[in-house]
């Protein structure tokens, strides 16, 4: 089976965790950006990568290097490449892109004559285009133009690896899986002591934490991949995959996983995405402010995604909240490892703690910063 470059792409802030997750699962890191990292493989590899990474967005297998200057350039070189080993006729094709030329001033030009090259060589070998549009739900193709540089991938995850399909009900600004999971992965939490999660929303970080402590295929959940629509797709592998990660996953965490949130509603969303997770049986809800939240002894990870006035609250009466989450921290959370995942530092300050670590993250365009606080017995107060 032919070898090529896989770029995992990731949002910006992540590739740190990413790059430790390919080399786990036992692939090289070639290089790395600030969104993605590259590794190297088969069209089976990328299966292995899709059922297990938990921080990548889009697994991309490279098919094509090449130089164009123009858009008609684009089409001639994609046009020459022998689509139907890749996909049937009757396949339905999605084509995105990463776009930076002179030439192009809107990506969607470059999609379209992409496009426009593959069903147009399906047509000339079998007088049948393949269908086209927007969804990445069947087969779909990733062009990457910089300057005269040209890389055509197929995009191996097809819809982002961030909808693992569990979160049904999103509720308030929702944290994306995948940087959820980053977030936990910074945190060093694998399942030894609880996860305590006030402020949980729609239950996002408390479902990636049970998955990482069970140590769960992320992947598990997904049954419609861009893989599944190649023809070079290894069905009986995938479902080995799939056996061995069932079989490798545990059936219970030593420590406990609470999650709690004052709106009711928001509760509701995270136990009903818990139960389509299948882990609703380890998570304990509650309704309750932040400061009421159960904290169990012997320590853990506690983890606070408070909102930070750029979508939703305002910034005058956080203050407040925060300065509420450095009371909480002092008084209830000692012998825990305590994070405010934020996107206002102005806000982390009223927190009123010395942070351990500030570890940078994104959440979209803003940018980020995961708090650590290291909470002994009597933590003094001090500058954030
Ligand atoms: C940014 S959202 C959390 C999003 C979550 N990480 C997710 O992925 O869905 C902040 C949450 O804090 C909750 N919240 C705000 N003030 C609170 C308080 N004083 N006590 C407890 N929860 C509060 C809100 O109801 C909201 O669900």
């Amino acid at each position: 089976m032919i070898k090529s470059a896989i770029l995992i792409t990731c949002p910006k802030g992540i590739p740190p965790y990413l790059k430790q997750e390919i080399l786990s699962l036992g692939f090289p890191v070639l290089f790395e950006t600030a969104s993605s990292v590259e590794t190297e493989g088969t069209l089976d590899d990328a299966l292995r990568l899709n059922l297990f990474l938990r921080t990548g967005h889009r697994v991309l297998f490279l098919i094509r290097e090449f130089e164009a200057e123009s858009p008609d350039e684009l089409y001639e070189q994609v046009f020459r490449i022998e689509w139907q080993d890749y996909f049937h006729k009757d396949s339905y094709l999605c084509v995105t892109s990463s776009v930076d030329h002179p030439t192009i001033k809107d990506s969607r030009f470059a999609n379209l004559k992409c496009k426009d090259a593959i069903v147009d060589r399906f047509y000339k070998k079998f007088g049948q285009r393949p269908d086209s549009g927007p969804k990445r739900d069947g087969v779909v193709v990733h062009l990457y133009w910089r300057d005269i540089r040209c890389r055509i991938f197929l995009d191996t995850s097809g819809e982002p690896l961030s909808k693992r399909g569990y979160r049904k009900i999103p509720h308030e600004a929702p944290m994306q899986e995948t940087l959820a999971a980053a977030t936990i992965l910074a945190t060093g939490w694998e399942g030894n002591g609880s996860f305590v999660n006030p402020m949980c929303g729609s239950g996002t970080l408390a479902i990636e934490a049970t998955m990482v402590g069970l140590q769960r295929a992320p992947g598990l959940l997904r049954t419609n991949y861009g893989f599944t629509h190649l023809k070079g797709f290894n069905k009986s592998l995938w479902e080995e995959l799939r056996k061995e990660a069932r079989s490798r996953a545990k059936k219970s965490i030593d420590g406990k996983i609470i999650a709690t949130d004052i709106n009711p509603k928001a509760i509701d969303a995270a136990r009903k995405n818990a139960m389509t997770a299948g882990v609703d049986s380890l998570i304990e809800f509650q309704v309750c402010p932040f400061s009421e939240t159960p904290v169990p002894e012997k320590g853990g990870v506690l983890i606070l995604n408070p909102p930070y006035g750029a979508r939703m609250g305002e910034v005058r009466e956080l203050e407040e909240t925060y300065k509420g989450i450095g009371d909480f921290f002092k008084k209830k959370c000692q012998g825990y490892r305590g994070y405010i995942f934020t996107g206002n530092f102005a806000l982390a300050k009223k927190v009123g703690l010395r942070t351990q670590r500030k570890i940078p993250f994104y959440n979209g365009d803003i940018e980020c910063r995961l708090l650590e606080y290291e909470l002994y017995e009597g933590s003094r107060k001090g500058t954030p």
